[in-house]
């Protein structure tokens, strides 16, 4: 059954984070001021299991949803994530999954175990080539070589395509735009630049720090001339451009000056089973307590103690997107002044 939201927006997109905690302290998503040592990630026992997720992802793909992307925080530091690979790749009806990772822990071993998954393709971050950038972006010292490293064990592993993700923030990296274009040129992987988001309450956003799409890729077409290329396909995040001497392609992902909320199809499950909406949400849908079952009601949908069945999750679920209206990124640009003070879910609970 195809479910539209309240603008018209079909669902075709699931988001799955299977872990709120990382090994990385971003500065422009997990600040290490705020995520440190004392900071409470969720309990074990609330992260849904292999086997919940899989349940749900295939009540999702039923609703039409075509395309699964694990995220986190960190996806690789869920213990085997590869069986959950395997799980999900063979639900009927799913044609592409696929997963974004910091590649701190994709050995080689760890590219092959989640192709002979079933994944088919990967997205890496890398915000630059510069070590003392890097550091100081990641927070706990990570190399760049380790990086390229993920990069080359998930291209042997037979990954395709491989995307490279770069958050570009004003004054931190923006150095390192020339740089990473002319590095991944020519390499079959895709580099794309996005433009640092006002995700969370924690990263103490400015719009002076965003660089944007435009300047970006203005830096870029002057070192090597650029053209712009078709979407793959409707509702596409990044904006595609190639090089005009054929040697790849790039994307930008514009999510601040242009935003796409128009065609955006995707539904965000966080690690311990509440479904979003939107990126920016304040408040997710609590999905876990339908698994599980227990007393009470989950927005007026009564309970039944020993958890609901698969016709009334899917029953939530279709209610949740055939109410859902945001356009978030879009009242942001247009400045209305209550957007600014109104509290979000962290983007490592729900993932990028
Ligand atoms: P492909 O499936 O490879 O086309 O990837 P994608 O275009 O879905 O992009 P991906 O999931 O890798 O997201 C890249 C980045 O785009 C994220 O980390 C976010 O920064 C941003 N982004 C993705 N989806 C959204 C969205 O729904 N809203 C906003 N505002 N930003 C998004
Ligand atoms: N702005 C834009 N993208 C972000 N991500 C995390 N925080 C932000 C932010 N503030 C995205 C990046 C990163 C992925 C894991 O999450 O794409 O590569
Ligand atoms: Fe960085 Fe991704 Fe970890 Fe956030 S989840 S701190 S963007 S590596
Ligand atoms: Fe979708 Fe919300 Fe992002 Fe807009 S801001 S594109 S509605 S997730």
């Amino acid at each position: 059954m195809r479910l539209t939201d309240r603008l018209g927006r079909p669902l075709r997109d699931l988001r799955i984070s299977v872990t709120d905690r990382c090994n990385f302290r971003c500065v422009y998503c997990m600040p290490k001021e705020i995520f440190g040592p004392g900071f409470q990630f969720m309990p074990r026992s609330e992260l849904l299991t292999f086997e919940e997720i899989t349940r749900l992802a295939r009540i999702f793909v039923a609703h039409g949803v075509e395309k699964i992307r694990l995220t986190g925080g960190e996806p690789l530091l869920r213990r085997q994530i590869e069986v959950l690979v395997a799980m999900l790749a063979a639900l009927p009806g799913l044609d592409d999954l696929t997963l974004t990772t910091n590649g701190s822990l994709l050995t080689p071993e760890k590219a092959l175990a989640l192709r002979d998954a079933g994944l088919r393709r990967i997205t890496i971050s890398l915000d630059s080539l510069d070590d003392t950038v890097f550091k100081s972006m990641n927070e706990v010292g990570v190399s760049v070589e380790t990086i390229l490293g993920a990069i080359d064990a998930a291209a042997a592993a037979g990954l395709h395509p491989i995307k490279i993700d770069m958050v570009v923030k004003r004054g931190l990296n923006e150095a390192s735009i020339v740089p990473m274009a002319g590095r991944f040129r020519d390499s079959g992987h895709i580099l794309r630049f996005i433009e640092y988001m006002d995700v969370g309450n924690s990263n103490g956003w400015r719009m002076e720090d965003v660089v944007s799409a435009g300047e970006i890729v203005r830096a870029i077409d002057r070192v090597w001339p650029l053209e712009p290329v078709e979407a793959n396909y409707v509702g596409e995040v990044a904006e595609r451009w190639r090089y005009r001497d054929g040697r790849g392609e790039i994307g930008v992902i514009a999510s601040v000056t242009q935003p796409f909320c128009g065609t955006c199809t995707r539904a965000r499950l966080s690690a311990d089973g509440r479904l979003f909406t939107c990126l920016f949400s304040g408040t997710g849908y609590d999905l876990r307590h339908l698994l599980r079952g227990g007393e009470g009601a989950v927005e007026g949908v009564s309970v039944p103690t020993g958890g609901a069945t698969d016709d009334e999750i899917a029953a939530a679920v279709a209610g949740v997107w055939g109410r859902r209206a945001d356009r978030y990124s879009e009242i942001r640009t247009s400045n209305t002044p209550a957007v600014g003070t109104r509290r979000k879910v962290e983007m490592s609970a729900i993932g990028g």
